[in-house]
């Protein structure tokens, strides 16, 4: 047989499919397009062109990453070179200074128009705090006006959500770095479920609690930074954080398949069962290629099993409310809400 030339897409029926609970199927991959303060937005438009055309159907936006615009003239060449709209599926986001009940469906046409699209696939909250902070700012930056999650004050910004979905704005509606017990709370209250839970998951950060509460109660959980976002900014970097794509079983895994320990990590995570959105420009099409290739055993499903090392990366010290706190506060370790 003859072996598909280089610039050819990637077999589309190889890529696998999460089935959502409404029904609805989301490629198991997905382009992150957050350029960390130092890939440019035109950059990031023409590899969401790229790599629509070596077959990926899901993008990960956000308003909050500044290149909404011109990801949105990429969807409109998109669309015109033939790919249907319903094979597409694009995420975007509400930033943390919009939770306000007037300022979410505002939030949401203005990414529609940006996107030029007439519906999301999914709508996420960014973040569960409604505190604001300039965008680049270091992790010592606090907003005056920064508070605790308030239950109350979520579910007003998820009815909103909810909104959305009734005037058909958006297919879907998620949340972003939740908690178990933020989660329970919401699915005790929603009218309408978040269809997904998108967090930080790699090989040295692979939160099997969270995870597993997530796919038990029939929502996906969407991993963010898989590849331990090696180009992440200086505010998001700490001397503790490790690497996972150097980690021993990583590199010796990479080097049996003859790829890159980057695409290891996303075959580790799409065959685990969560949905990876890897950010790239220059690697798009290995991380593509990678998962619809011979697929990791069960003996290096299980030593990558084993390498957690509970590396949160994203830290999200900017969302801190009071003096005194540390970033563990915003994240509920011991199982409840972190009081007030
Ligand atoms: N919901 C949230 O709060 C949240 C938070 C953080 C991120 N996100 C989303 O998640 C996405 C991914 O996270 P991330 O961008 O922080 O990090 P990431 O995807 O873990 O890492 C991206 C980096 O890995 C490199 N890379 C990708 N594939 C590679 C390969 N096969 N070989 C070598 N290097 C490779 C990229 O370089 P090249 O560009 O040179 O290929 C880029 O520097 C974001 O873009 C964003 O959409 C969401």
């Amino acid at each position: 047989m003859s072996k598909p030339a280089a610039d050819a897409p990637v077999d589309l029926a190889a890529i696998p499919q999460r089935t959502l609970y409404t029904g609805a199927r989301m490629p198991a991959i997905g382009l992150g397009t957050f350029g960390s303060d130092h890939v440019t937005a035109n950059e990031i438009a023409e590899s969401v062109k790229g790599a629509a055309a070596v077959g990926y159907r899901h993008f990960d936006c956000a308003s909050v990453y500044g290149n909404e615009p011109e990801i949105g003239a990429s969807c409109e060449e998109i669309l015109r070179g033939g790919i249907r709209r319903n094979d597409l599926w694009i995420t975007s986001k509400l930033w943390n200074d919009k939770h306000g009940e007037d300022d979410v469906i505002a939030s949401c046409r203005q990414s529609l128009a940006d996107l030029r699209l007439r519906y999301l696939d999914l709508y996420l909250v960014h973040w569960p705090f409604p505190n604001f902070h300039p965008p680049g700012c270091d992790a010592a930056s606090r907003s005056p006006d920064a508070k605790p999650y308030v239950h109350e004050n979520f579910m007003k910004t998820w009815r909103r959500m909810e909104e959305l979905v009734d005037m058909g704005m958006v297919r879907h509606i998620g949340t972003s770095n939740m908690t178990i017990p933020k989660l329970k709370l919401l699915l005790r209250d929603a009218r309408i479920k978040p269809a997904v839970n998108e967090m930080e998951l790699h090989p040295h950060f692979q939160q099997p609690e969270l995870f597993k509460f997530v796919l038990d109660n029939g929502m996906q959980p969407i991993g963010f930074c898989p590849i331990g976002s090696p180009g992440r900014p200086e505010r998001d970097r700490t001397p503790e954080d490790t690497a996972p794509t150097e980690d021993p079983a990583i590199v010796n895994i990479a080097r049996r398949h003859g790829i890159h320990p980057a695409a290891v990590c996303i075959k580790w995570a799409v065959q685990r069962g969560q949905t990876p959105i890897p950010f790239s420009v220059h690697h798009y099409r290995a991380n593509l290629e990678g998962i619809v290739s011979d697929p990791l055993t069960s003996g290096e499903m299980r030593a990558i099993a084993a390498i957690d090392r509970n590396c949160r990366l994203i830290k999200g010290q900017v969302f801190l409310w009071k003096e005194g706190q540390s970033w563990e506060d915003l994240w509920d370790l011991n199982g409840e809400i972190t009081p007030p």
